[in-house]
């Protein structure tokens, strides 16, 4: 701010000439002013974009809901835009009643609204060993949140008459090309599972899974199967490739976990961030986002240096189960280094670690599930980078 800025004298065009008529967009678009927010690929990451993930600007985005525009992305055989009036969903297995819904029969069902977000396994996967990209859309961007509208799983299975003594776990399928299959305990899937149709208020994003995706929040983004088009009861785990093969850690002594699921409490200051500049030295909001799959974030604190000193971060308003959390915390940069973190503790009582608390569980050769303490140092220059303490 200034205390006399002539720009704020001259009228420019938009104040002297007519605008655009409504329904010049019948469905809008952001300004075209905003061209730097975008979805991005890491380049070499995946020989081939159909197989890839494309990461959310968290730099740039606010409060704790994504545009849907700007959801990450995850395909294993690439995105389809799938016709709802062909798209069939099944319930067979275990069931006194095998079922298959069309979209119509799905959406007058008793439907849920809830905001939750979804994390893929591999979000923080290049950082185990060392620090690898440069900036949080790269080192986080694989977690978006999203109000997501659906029938519970529970109707579903209520309806197909599960056999209640044999039935104890559910496999998830999808219609890509990808045959996405995931098994989900019987407990979570009566729990707080959903099938969803609706994401912040429209249909589902055809990248998203239109007409018909999975939510099973807290859970990490392998088991949100797209384009659901089958639910088949069983009593044991399907062993399916994508619980087998992939999707598992690799621990120190070599073994392989599988089916660890839950996305634990990590956090993010996304602003300021690795790539960012501070303007100059004076008051400066810090902010960023926490979560946690086993509950609600209770607590968010702030170091400027390295993790000496803690000060609590004020969490905004929601703060909901499974979903992201916005915390900000004043700061006044006197212009030396400094080493931001944030440190997200939720309501059973677990604490985001350090990388060296998780690695020494870890290790260093897993892809799955990096909570750790992020670092973001800031220069005399006022320039932010990736570091890892
Ligand atoms: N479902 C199907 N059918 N095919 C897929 O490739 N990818 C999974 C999951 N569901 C996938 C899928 C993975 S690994 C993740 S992380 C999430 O979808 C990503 O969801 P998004 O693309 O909506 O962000």
């Amino acid at each position: 701010p200034s205390d006399g800025d002539a720009e704020i004298l001259n009228l420019p065009p938009w104040s002297t000439l007519l605008g655009k008529p409504v329904v010049f967009k019948p469905y809008g678009d952001p300004s075209i002013y905003e061209t730097s927010l975008a979805r991005r690929q890491s380049p070499g990451l995946t020989s081939v974009a159909q197989a890839s993930v494309s990461f959310a600007p968290l730099q740039g985005l606010f409060g704790i809901i994504t545009p849907s525009g700007l959801h990450f992305e995850r395909h294993h055989q690439g995105w389809v835009d799938v016709d709802p009036s062909r798209h069939r969903l099944m319930i067979n297995g275990l069931v006194g009643r095998p079922r298959v819904y069309t979209m119509d029969d799905l959406m007058r069902l008793p439907s849920v609204s809830r905001i939750h977000f979804i994390e893929c396994g591999a979000n923080s996967a290049m950082e185990w060993a060392n620090v690898a990209v440069p900036t949080v859309q790269y080192t986080h961007g694989m977690i978006s949140c999203s109000e997501f509208t659906g029938v519970p799983l529970s109707v579903l299975l209520d309806d197909a008459k599960i056999d209640r003594s044999r039935a104890k776990f559910v496999l998830a399928e999808g219609a890509d090309g990808s045959s996405m299959t995931r098994t989900i305990p019987m407990e979570r899937a009566l729990d707080d599972a959903f099938v969803a149709y609706g994401m912040n208020g429209e249909m589902l994003r055809p990248e998203n899974g239109y007409p018909l995706r999975l939510v099973v929040p807290g859970v990490q983004g392998v088991s949100w199967v797209k384009w659901l088009r089958r639910i088949e009861v069983g009593d044991q785990p399907y062993g399916a490739k994508d619980e087998v093969a992939h999707y598992v850690d690799l621990m120190p002594d070599g073994r392989l976990r599988q089916y660890t699921s839950i996305q634990e409490a990590k956090s993010v200051i996304t602003t300021p961030s690795g790539g960012q500049k501070l303007v100059g030295q004076g008051f400066c909001n810090v902010t960023g986002l926490a979560w946690s799959g086993r509950g609600t974030i209770k607590r968010v604190d702030v170091s400027f240096d390295g993790g000496r000193n803690w000060k609590a971060a004020r969490l905004e308003s929601p703060q909901l189960p499974k979903a992201l959390t916005r915390f900000n915390c004043d700061w006044t940069w006197d212009g030396s280094p400094c080493l931001l973190q944030s440190r997200a503790m939720d309501d059973t009582g677990f604490v985001q670690p350090s990388y060296r608390m998780l690695r020494e569980v870890r290790g260093t050769r897993s892809i799955y599930h990096n909570n750790a303490i992020q670092t973001w140092r800031v220069d005399r220059s006022g320039e932010v980078s990736n570091v890892q303490l």
